[in-house]
């Protein structure tokens, strides 16, 4: 097919300039089920952004085109952060197609488009993710051959694309974080089921973490709890140390990214009051988080030391203090036995412990077992670690 159309780099900056950095935008944080009112508290902290509404598992909220920038960097609990491009209603294929024609993909993809596309559908009458994609990308040939470029599609793109169809409506994002959120590149060293680093931010946050002196995993294994309780303690940006999806687009303003990230850099403090303690039974487990920790860049903050949970909480008790951990759970643990005596004393050994102004905040399989810690839990969330079934239990002692 002829070009109908020329599209050279500088209109197309202008076209960009235009209508991307020049107009508010709609974006969209995706955060674990359950844990979408501390996303909303981040993201209202972010001083350009208008909360648009909160649903399962993310937040939607407006700024203006660079504020993708800072949300990347910034927001703890997010594992991904879309800019919305279109919405409409499309019930069969011509009109996905017809409506996707519309869209100025040239904007989004540039002039050497290297594409990726994931579909998620349901409820709608179109549910075959496949054939989704397929008419999208056809739509994008199209208007691409205006200009006499053809397209690529790619496992590695430069640009990928988030289709959603639900209830008939179709929503067209772009991704901007690439590898998801909670790689913030410190963890190389992995112990038994981690956490990700989202969830115990998001974890820490649901705790309030700030409010106590001092803040405890007996059962730390790598140091997330840890590690993220530090750098939200001193403001550290999770997302300073790595790459983004954002730095690759047309659209992307190097100059002021760096002045963004220079200055979120610059309101990180030297010193934190609230001391934070790990212990791990296992050596292996002692080492990993010492080696995480100290990548982080957080070891004179925070202690890792081998030791049994009960032996941890006698050292350690005390008043004001958040025991936050991820407990051994899994079929293998619960098979052997094990799992039962030692909830048992452990939350025996928090009662004994935790003096006035302490609470805990524990991720334990979703399962009666739990219940053998006899605490007094006040707050529950149930959602998915690593493929089982878990559930917060936080409370206060
Ligand atoms: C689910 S993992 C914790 C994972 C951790 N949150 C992370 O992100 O890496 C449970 C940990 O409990 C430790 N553990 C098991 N029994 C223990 C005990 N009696 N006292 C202390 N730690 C124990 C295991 O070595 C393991 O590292």
């Amino acid at each position: 097919m002829s070009p109908t159309q020329t599209l050279t780099e500088s209109g197309l900056q202008r076209r960009i300039k235009l209508h991307l950095h020049a107009k508010p935008q709609l974006f969209f944080a995706v955060c674990a089920v359950g844990f979408e009112s501390i996303l909303e508290q981040e993201i209202r902290g972010l001083k350009e952004a208008i909360i648009v509404q909160v649903v399962d598992g993310g937040v939607e909220f407006s700024g203006p085109f660079h504020l993708i920038y800072e949300a990347n960097l910034v927001l703890r609990t997010a594992v991904r952060v879309l800019l919305r491009i279109q919405t409409f209603v499309a019930c069969s294929y011509p009109e996905l197609f017809n409506k996707s024609c519309r869209i100025a993909w040239e904007r989004y993809a540039g002039l050497k488009p290297l594409l990726g596309f994931e579909c998620s559908a349901n409820t709608s009458r179109l549910h075959h993710t496949d054939n989704i994609i397929k008419t999208v990308y056809d739509a994008i040939k199209e208007i691409y051959g205006d200009f006499g470029i053809n397209p690529n599609q790619s496992d590695m793109p430069d640009t990928s694309f988030y289709i959603r169809m639900s209830r008939d409506q179709c929503t067209i994002s772009l991704d901007s974080s690439g590898e998801l959120l909670y790689k913030r590149g410190w963890r190389e060293a992995i112990g038994h089921a981690p956490i990700r680093e989202s969830l115990a931010s998001a974890i820490l946050g649901y705790a309030e973490c700030r409010k106590f002196s001092r803040i405890v995993d007996p059962f730390c294994g790598s140091g997330t709890f840890c590690i993220e309780a530090i750098h939200s303690l001193i403001h550290h940006a999770p997302g300073l140390n790595r790459k983004f999806a954002f730095e690759k687009w047309p659209s992307f303003q190097e100059a002021r990214y760096h002045y963004g990230q220079k200055k979120i850099a610059s309101q990180e403090m030297t010193a934190s009051a609230v001391s934070v303690v790990g212990s791990d039974i296992s050596k292996a487990a002692i080492q990993a988080a010492g080696e995480n920790g100290q990548r982080a860049g957080v070891s004179k903050w925070v202690s890792f030391t081998q030791s049994d949970c009960v032996e941890s909480l006698r050292k350690n008790g005390g008043r004001d203090m958040l025991v936050v951990s991820n407990l051994p759970y899994g079929k293998r643990s619960l098979d052997s036995g094990e799992i039962g005596p030692l909830y048992r004393t452990f939350g025996q050994a928090m009662k004994d412990n935790m003096k006035r102004g302490s609470r805990f905040a524990l991720v334990v399989p979703d399962e009666s077992v739990s219940d053998l810690l006899k605490l007094p839990v006040s707050k529950l969330i149930r959602f998915m670690n690593g493929g089982l079934p878990v559930k917060l239990i936080m409370g206060d002692l």
